[in-house]
């Protein structure tokens, strides 16, 4: 995720742009630049850090003349943060200026072909691809900027929301949108682009929103014309009267940023395996992988280290790695394994799972492993963080920025890389069939779809989350892959209403937490088809016959649990290993409306951090 602004129009377009910026900031970034068009020359500024840091750089750096413009805040996919691969970029010529927002997954094979044709790069980033393979069009075909845009993205495969302009024609920009948000203000003789109405509410609520696959051609105090990418074809404007704040613009209309990050979901599993699962040609594509294969052949042990909501998404990876690859797991407390005089062997793989990429207790761990000489492969969501760049090697979820402190997006996006990890070792070790390959490939493509479905419980998920608001205490059984659920449903709850709530196997339940069932205690159990289902019916049993309130998390269709808890919700039928990518759903959206129930503050619950840089 990142930030898009542009301007054409009678105003000097520079602090439109910069406060358009500002308004940006919410959505998480890691650095910033505007190009601004004075009539003579492109005047581009960009700087790795803040929209500050950028504002104090213009200031010595470039005129900020000019009624046409584009700004960008970066959140990396594709090249480290620093000034070079910050946006916006130049194509070849200097003609040409883009800023983008998404991924181009096909850049690197549209890249080798530009550099056969004679063009060069500067950065290490897709976007600077696209910008160039537009010149290519608009000079090998002579058309227009519109028309190079549209060609040049018939042959792009992958997300984006993208600006650009040509200083010969300093009368137009080009927006197109594919997979980004992408909003476009419709000023008296301007015109405002963005990646919401952010930066323009305060000048025009008249706004389009481009829909995907569509793409405008504004033109200077005269028009907009939208056209379908893929045929040209013309789509009649529709013109919306924006009623809505600032601050419901920022969180996307949700009420909380946690909210709408449980919401992005489907998209941000979408956009992690984007370009690295090709279900038909039953390939996965992770270079981190590919570039240290012999090494995760040849490993004795994987141990996972991480903290919290990431410990657990490596708790369900222990299942996954050892069912598909028969490889020993280990997973690990970062905190104690630093401590604890671990033993760690030169054939040690080390993961370390890490949302911000800068827990202090994971960092610390991973040092550790690396100074015993294990290999160590980080799973961040944060581009350049301290842990991506101390592991040796890594792949990234794309969640974009999680800013609510409950993590819930980067939760099921980790779960998403390491599966597609232990898939492709799995292949690579002929430890599970090309069918069963096959099959886990379509069900993971299957499951943004699946996650929508289970979203759909919310409005029922509020009703039962009324019912047991002032529960003080709160039990979560789960058993095989949804036992790391459990701890995962409980953390929620714990986190964000105060709470108290524990995860447990549910079949531990015997040896000591049944004392505490009685008509108060809450139970939450998972009870999916998948995973020892009829043994966790006989622990609904157990619990039913001790007056223990029951709510089931089942899989669409089930009737067994349906007589017995008290309420159950569904979630759609997927392979075991995807299972948590389901059952979680529910678990966010109850731990939510009972924090908002008891009025507490669910984006910054009280004594926590989005990221824990301390011991
Ligand atoms: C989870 O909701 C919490 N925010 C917390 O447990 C978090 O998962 C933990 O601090 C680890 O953070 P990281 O993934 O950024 O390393
Ligand atoms: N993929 C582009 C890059 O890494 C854009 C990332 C973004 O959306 O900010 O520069």
């Amino acid at each position: 995720m990142c930030g898009i602004v542009g301007y054409i129009g009678h105003r000097e377009a520079y602090p439109i742009i910069l406060k358009g910026l500002k308004r940006l900031e919410y959505r998480g970034y890691d650095s910033a630049g505007v190009a601004l068009y004075d009539g003579n020359t492109i005047n581009l500024c960009k700087t790795k850090g803040k929209v500050e840091a950028l504002e104090t750089k213009v200031k010595t750096q470039i005129a900020t003349k000019g009624t046409i413009g584009i700004g960008h805040t970066r959140w990396a996919t594709h090249g480290v943060p620093n000034d070079t691969n910050s946006h916006p970029h130049v194509s070849n010529s200097g003609n040409l200026v883009i800023i983008h927002n998404g991924i181009i997954e096909n850049y690197e094979s549209l890249k080798k072909e530009l550099i056969k044709r004679g063009y060069n790069f500067a950065s290490d980033t897709d976007t600077e691809v696209l910008v160039n393979l537009i010149e290519d069009v608009q000079k090998n075909q002579n058309t227009k900027l519109g028309k190079a845009v549209q060609i040049a993205l018939n042959q792009v495969i992958g997300a984006y929301a993208i600006a650009v302009f040509d200083k010969k024609k300093p009368n137009e920009i080009v927006t197109a949108k594919l997979g980004s948000p992408l909003a476009i203000g419709i000023g008296d003789n301007e015109f405002f682009i963005a990646s919401d109405a952010s930066p323009f509410i305060e000048y025009t609520n008249n706004a389009i929103y481009l829909e995907d696959e569509e793409m405008a051609i504004i033109r200077r105090g005269k028009d907009i014309k939208i056209r379908k990418i893929k045929n040209d074809s013309i789509v009649a404007p529709y013109i919306q009267q924006l009623q809505i704040n600032l601050e419901q613009i920022e969180k996307g209309g949700y009420d909380h940023f946690m909210l709408k990050e449980i919401y992005e979901q489907p998209n941000a599993i979408l956009d992690t395996f984007r370009g690295r699962l090709l279900s038909k040609d039953a390939i996965i594509k992770m270079a981190g992988i590919e570039d240290n294969m012999k090494k995760f052949l040849n490993a004795k042990r994987i141990i996972i280290v991480a903290c919290g909501t990431s410990w657990h998404a490596g708790l369900v990876s222990e299942y996954t790695f050892e069912n598909l690859t028969r490889t020993p797991v280990e997973v690990e407390y970062a905190s104690e394994f630093r401590y604890r005089n671990p033993v760690i062997n030169e054939d040690d793989i080390v993961i370390a799972i890490s949302q911000s990429g800068e827990t202090a207790d994971t960092l610390a761990a991973i040092k550790l492993a690396k100074a015993k000489g294990a290999f160590v492969f980080g799973v961040c969501n944060v581009v350049g963080s301290s842990i991506a760049r101390e592991a040796h090697a890594g792949a990234y979820t794309h969640a974009g920025p999680e800013i609510g402190v409950a993590s819930t997006k980067a939760f099921t996006t980790q779960i998403t890389v390491l599966t597609l990890i232990a898939l492709r070792l799995a292949r690579a070790k002929g430890t599970i069939s090309s069918t069963d390959f096959r099959h886990h490939l379509i069900e993971l493509e299957l499951i943004p779809e699946k996650v929508k479905k289970a979203l759909q419980s919310d409005a029922y998920i509020k009703v039962v989350s009324e019912i047991y608001k002032d529960s003080k205490n709160v039990l979560y059984l789960g058993r095989g892959y949804n036992f790391p659920v459990a701890l995962e449903g409980a953390l929620k709850l714990k986190e964000i209403s105060y709470i108290h709530a524990e995860g447990y196997p549910a079949a531990e339940m015997k040896h000591g937490p049944i004392a505490l069932i009685d008509e108060n205690m809450p139970i939450v159990v998972i009870a999916t088809k998948k995973g020892h289902y009829e043994k966790v019916v006989s622990n609904i049993q157990e619990i039913k016959s001790r007056k223990g309130k029951i709510i089931g998390i089942v899989t669409e269709g089930d009737t067994s649990v349906k007589d017995l808890a008290d309420h159950v919700i569904e979630v759609p039928e997927t392979l075991e290993p995807l299972t948590p990518l389901l059952t979680t759903i529910p678990l966010q959206l109850l731990s939510y409306h009972i924090a908002v129930m008891l009025n507490k503050n669910v984006d910054q619950p009280r004594n926590l951090a989005k990221s824990v840089t301390v011991e």
